[in-house]
C-alpha cells in the first residue's frame, strides 16, 4: 500500500533540498518549503512535474518563532506534517589549511 506523507523541507530551495524535494514529489509525497526568497521559491517550483503538491511561503526558521509559524502553517495546508527534513545552511569548514 503506497501512503502520502507531509513533510516540510527546510533549505528545499537549495541544491540538496531541492533534490530531496524532486524525490518526495516523485513518490508522491505533499512538500512544504519555507523560503527567504520569493524568486528562489519560483526557481524551485518551475519546471516541477508535481507543482501542485509543492507549497510554500516566507519564512524566518532561524528564530523559533519563526520556524514555529511556518511549521504551523503548512500543518495547515498539508492537512499535518508527516516529517521534517533540514538541509538549510551554507558549508563554512573550507578554510585554508597551514
Ligand atoms: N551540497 C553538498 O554536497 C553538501 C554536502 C555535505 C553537506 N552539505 C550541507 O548541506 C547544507 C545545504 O547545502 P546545499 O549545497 O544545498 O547549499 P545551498 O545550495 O547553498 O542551499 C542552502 C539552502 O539553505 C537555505 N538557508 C541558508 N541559510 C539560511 C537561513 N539562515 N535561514 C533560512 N534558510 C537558509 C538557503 O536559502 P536561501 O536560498 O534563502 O539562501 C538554501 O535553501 C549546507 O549546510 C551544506 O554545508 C552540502
Amino acid at each position: 500500500m503506497t501512503t502520502t506523507s507531509r513533510v516540510v523541507v527546510a533549505g528545499g530551495t537549495g541544491a540538496l533540498g531541492r533534490a530531496l524535494v524532486e524525490l518526495l514529489l516523485a513518490q508522491g509525497d505533499r512538500v512544504a518549503v519555507p523560503f527567504r526568497s520569493r524568486g528562489g521559491f519560483d526557481r524551485l517550483r518551475d519546471g516541477l512535474p508535481a507543482a501542485d503538491a509543492l507549497w510554500g511561503a516566507p519564512a524566518e526558521i532561524s528564530t523559533t518563532a519563526g520556524a514555529g509559524a511556518f511549521l504551523d502553517a503548512a500543518a495547515a495546508e498539508l492537512g499535518g506534517v508527516d516529517a521534517v527534513a533540514v538541509v538549510a545552511g551554507a558549508y563554512a569548514g573550507s578554510g585554508p589549511v597551514d
